[in-house]
């Protein structure tokens, strides 16, 4: 099959969060099953365009009524033949920031950034002379994609749209002076889904229009069907149930694995694992803790929203972290960056407690130090469409404290201490004290069953997340239901 991916984001070009890696992981994948891949995404300006080719011609892309040009280079995704095509429009993307910067977090001209972007991908293919099975969508910003090939791309007809929702909580609403610019009549405005209390609202044209739709774990495409996890958008779901699915994401191996990690001091394997305590300890020495191999430590790698369950976990006065620290025998070390009261509380914790170490900032190395170095992974999380972080986290042995939702759900099975089965510890109730209880229940383990927590390691380690297998099920996803069939047939 062709496929055109059209994203925002896509490892290691820009990367906001884990959509950045599920895009071009998944790319990745079916391109090794033999199909034709192809990614376009914006030529942001962080983006080096040394040594790259642009095509011959710009596209020019009809808006409003006017006419826009954006040069194309060409480029390719790491370890794979999957090119990946860069659109340089020098108003929209050069600025810094993929979705906003510090002073302005939400780009007002948003919808018109990625409403270009997303008209561009169909000129894109005719400058290509290349006519995809598949556009596939990642998330709002795209989610113009299909509404572009339903209602006013008529070559692309026989074309599959697939949305891919990879966190209904950003869902791209802005006022609607913003429609215009689409360059779509009036009608559309409701007749493709934007209407939303009066403003725009993209996923929701985007969900309202394509043929195909996906979310990112099982539990989550039930989740997102009910009032308590459908941000509003839940009857909307609800009524294109027969075409939603919910495929797991993988772990991309090449990245995230502790036996080649090139970010670590010392590898391990799941036979060996001296390795790891190199890595505690070279954590603990980087975070400025006290080096104590019998110390349990509580990793955290984590954007600092309210998803998290950032206000549960370090909210000031009543978040768990302080007291999880002051009364147990841990060291607790945090990676993030986010919402400004929230890094401001962590510098607080990290002077005022000697056994809580935060950085704010993004870091990759230290991202990998703390999955490899950490005995536990804390992830709270208010709702989680699948959540990489966790999958890292038993790859490197590392067991999750996490809360029962959506992708964690589906990829950790809780302890038992009658007969230490399990790979995490979970819990329901997002509250500081359930946090607090069940890091209790893990340290407790860690020091009491120490033969239980090291089997529950191996078998985390050995756990699959393939994107093979993913990448079959978005095979499955693009050949649709009469495809299936006939595939069976053959
Ligand atoms: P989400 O996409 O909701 O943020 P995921 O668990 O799917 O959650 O993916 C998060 C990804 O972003 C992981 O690859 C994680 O390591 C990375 N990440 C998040 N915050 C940071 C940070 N401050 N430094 C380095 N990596 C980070
Ligand atoms: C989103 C979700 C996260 C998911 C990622 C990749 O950022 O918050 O749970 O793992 O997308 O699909």
């Amino acid at each position: 099959m062709h496929v055109l991916m059209v994203t925002s984001e896509a490892t290691p070009f820009a990367k906001s969060g884990g959509l950045a890696d599920a895009v071009s992981a998944l790319s990745r994948a079916l391109s090794h099953l033999g199909h034709d891949v192809r990614i376009v995404m914006p030529r942001y300006g962080a983006i080096p365009i040394q040594g790259l080719a642009a095509l011959p011609k710009p596209l020019e892309v009809a808006m409003d009524g006017s006419v826009e040009r954006a040069v194309v280079y060409q480029g390719q995704l790491p370890d794979s033949g999957v090119p990946v095509y860069f659109i340089d429009h020098e108003g929209y993307f050069s600025r810094d920031g993929i979705y906003g910067s510090k002073a302005e977090p939400d780009f007002a001209d948003n919808p018109r950034r990625f409403a270009f972007l997303s008209r561009s991908a169909f000129r894109l293919c005719e400058a290509l002379r290349w006519k995809p099975d598949v556009f596939h969508a990642h998330d709002w910003p795209v989610a113009f994609v299909p509404v572009y090939k339903r209602y006013s791309e008529p070559f692309f007809e026989s074309t599959t749209s697939v949305l891919s929702i990879h966190n209904l909580g950003y869902q791209g609403i802005y006022p609607k002076t913003a429609f215009p610019y689409f360059g779509l009549p009036w009608e559309l405005f409701h007749g493709a889904g934007f209407e939303y209390f009066d403003s725009v609202n993209l996923l929701k044209a985007g969900i309202s229009s394509a043929d195909r739709l996906s979310t990112v774990s099982p539990t989550y495409a039930r989740e997102i069907q009910t009032p308590q996890l459908g941000c509003t958008l839940d009857g909307l779901l609800r009524a294109r149930s027969s075409s939603l699915v919910g495929i797991l994401n993988g772990v991309d191996g090449g990245d995230w694995n502790p036996a080649s990690d090139k970010y670590l001091p010392e590898r391990y394997g799941a036979d060996d694992m001296t390795g790891k305590a190199a890595c505690k300890a070279a954590l603990q020495k980087e975070f400025g803790l006290s080096i104590a191999p019998g110390k349990p430590v509580i990793g955290m790698v984590s954007r600092l929203t309210d998803q998290k369950g950032i206000g549960e976990l370090f909210g000031p006065t009543y978040g768990s972290a302080a007291k999880l620290c002051l009364d147990m025998d841990l060291q607790f070390v945090v990676q993030g960056t986010g919402e400004s009261w929230c890094e401001a509380e962590l510098g607080s914790l990290s002077s005022r407690i000697p056994n809580f170490k935060a950085k704010v900032g993004y870091s990759e190395r230290l991202a990998h130090l703390i999955e490899a170095g950490s005995d536990f992974f804390m992830m709270p999380s208010r709702y989680e469409p699948c959540g990489l972080n966790q999958m890292y986290s038993l790859r490197y042995g590392t067991l999750p404290i996490a809360r029962r939702t959506g992708g964690l759900a589906d990829t950790i099975s809780n302890y038992n201490q009658e007969t230490g089965t399990g790979t995490g510890f979970l819990f329901d109730q997002l509250t500081p004290r359930a946090i607090y209880d069940t890091a209790g229940w893990a340290v407790w383990a860690y020091y009491n069953r120490p033969d239980q927590l090291a089997a529950m390691r191996r078998r985390a380690m050995k756990l699959e997340f393939s994107w093979e297998a993913s990448a079959r099920e978005y095979e499955a996803l693009y050949l649709g239901p009469e495809g299936k069939k006939s595939r069976a047939k053959e």
